[in-house]
């Protein structure tokens, strides 16, 4: 059988599956954003970043080969993912005890798992817009990281490619594709993958607001380093 180590840890692998693929399956935690197993890797979030050789790699992108030794929960690395997230969270209007989904959101709960006490750097407050014109989905641009997951899935999974990211650096928006740039004149539909797939509050379905109360969340109950997410178990599913 094919291993390498994760911090010590023995992780199976099987040919062609990257480091975070493989540590998935073995459920084990490495922080992500923008990765879910259903879709290719994207690369962009670097909140995977593990040390292999002495050099900082994506682990959603490096190929896992046998006797590798790979860090990933050390302090200087956490330091940079607490850094990349710290910037997340001024970039974009985050109010965690107002956003119907604390306690269930990956970035939240990336924060907790690098030790994040204080944004750091100062706020943006961009002013970004909600749209609510689908009658069953909202759209709340604020929470939006650019994670291009929902990109992914409809254009890969749901062969319709509704949504997309437009402009560049900081001027970078989540945009829709319809007559009237809003959602509800999309063909997007609640029953579409990338419906699904936000890791954040950014996509959110209407009438399903505090079905599980607060407190009784994902990570309300366990650290995403235990649970994972959503994707995350279902990518546990053997290869
Ligand atoms: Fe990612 Fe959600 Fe923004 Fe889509 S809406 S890019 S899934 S954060
Ligand atoms: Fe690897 Fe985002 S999960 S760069």
């Amino acid at each position: 059988m094919n291993l390498f180590r994760l911090d010590g840890h023995e992780i199976p692998f099987q040919s062609g599956q990257t480091l975070m693929d493989a540590a998935l399956v073995a459920g084990a935690y490495i922080p992500h954003l923008c990765h879910n197993p259903e879709l290719a890797p994207h690369g962009s979030c670097r909140l995977c970043l593990v040390r292999v050789g002495g050099r900082l790699v994506s682990a959603c992108t490096t190929p896992a080969v046998a006797n590798l030794e790979v860090e990933s929960e050390v302090p200087d690395i956490q330091a940079s993912r607490r850094a990349i997230v710290q910037m997340l969270f001024v970039e974009g209007n985050h109010i965690c005890p107002a956003c119907e989904k604390t306690g269930a959101c990956q970035l939240q709960a990336v924060a907790y798992y690098t030790g994040m006490l204080t944004p750091h750097f100062t706020h943006f407050f961009p002013r970004r817009e909600l749209d609510a014109s689908h009658p069953d989905f909202v759209i709340d641009f604020n929470r939006c990281i650019l994670c291009e997951l929902c990109v992914r899935a409809s254009r890969d999974l749901d062969g319709k490619n509704v949504f997309a990211i437009s402009g560049r650096g900081i001027g970078s928006r989540l945009v829709i594709d319809s007559p009237t740039g809003k959602l509800g004149d999309s063909t997007f539909s609640a029953s579409d993958r990338a419906a699904h797939v936000c890791p954040v509050g950014a996509i959110l379905p209407k009438r399903g607001a505090y079905a599980v109360p607060i407190g009784q969340r994902l990570y309300d109950t366990a650290p995403i380093s235990q649970v994972g997410d959503v994707a995350a178990n279902e990518g546990r599913r053997a290869p």
